[in-house]
């Protein structure tokens, strides 16, 4: 059953904001840090580069975003893009911090509708954002329209490991059991309910692959991650 948290956008969004202030510590926690070695994989994957402008949405907190900078160099634009405001609030104080001389600019706004552009970016990145969106087919073709011709994208997020009961059974233990007991210590139990069921909704890699090709992106290539519980989904323009 989809979780209801998942209805209106505006509910996504009141979720995420009640969730940011714990969601960088809770993600080191949940998963060891593993995550920053996902993320790391996809912006390699995106194929940004030295001076290029590139876009990451759904940017929560800026961990993509901040990887994309250092990637890109002083010379190069990030911007971050999401709808809640104070997980913006916080990629932003990062990147204050961390990142004081290099361009990167947070942009408050929606996945599904783009406020950039045709062919804007030379490399965009999403990461755990594709899951959470209303309409999935609409944020990959906003993706589409705002890549430059020829570039990349890369989308990571969590998907079922298909076909492997062993790894099906332990994600499903994972996230209903340890990630919710963490979350629950922090009164947001029911925040992190909505993941497990989350993913049964969540298209596969390989019809994520379709979907991708059905709104113009010239190739798509789904590639697991993590047994199959991970995957970047690489997308061309
Ligand atoms: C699970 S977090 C991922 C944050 C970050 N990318 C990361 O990997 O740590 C999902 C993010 O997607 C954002 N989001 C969900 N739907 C969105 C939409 N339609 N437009 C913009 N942001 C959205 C949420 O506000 C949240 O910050």
């Amino acid at each position: 059953m989809p979780s209801p948290a998942f209805e209106r956008p505006e509910q996504i969004r009141e979720l995420f904001d009640r969730i940011a202030p714990h969601y960088d510590a809770l993600n080191q926690t949940l998963s060891l840090g593993l995550h920053q070695v996902w993320k790391r994989m996809a912006v390699r994957w995106s194929g940004a580069a030295a001076g290029e402008r590139v876009l990451d949405l759904c940017c929560g907190t800026g961990d993509l975003a901040l990887q994309l900078a250092r990637r890109v160099g002083r010379g190069g634009q990030v911007v971050g893009l999401d709808f809640s405001p104070a997980m913006l609030a916080i990629a932003q104080r990062r990147a204050r911090q961390l990142f004081p001389d290099y361009s990167l600019e947070w942009v408050l706004g929606d996945a599904l509708a783009l406020p950039f552009p045709d062919g804007s970016f030379d490399a965009i990145t999403m990461g755990y954002g594709l899951r959470n969106v209303t309409d999935i087919p609409q944020a990959l073709r906003e993706i589409c329209r705002v890549l430059k011709p020829g570039r990349r994208a890369a989308i990571l997020d969590f998907h079922r490991p298909r076909g492997i009961p062993f790894l099906e059974s332990f994600q499903r233990w994972y996230l209903n059991s340890w990630v919710v007991a963490q979350a629950k210590a922090l009164g947001l139990a029911a925040e992190y309910a909505y993941i497990d069921p989350s993913l049964d909704r969540f298209p596969s890699g390989e019809q994520q692959q379709q979907m991708a090709l059905q709104v113009g992106f010239s190739a798509a290539k789904f590639y697991p991650l993590a047994g199959g519980m991970m995957g970047v989904l690489l997308v061309a323009r």
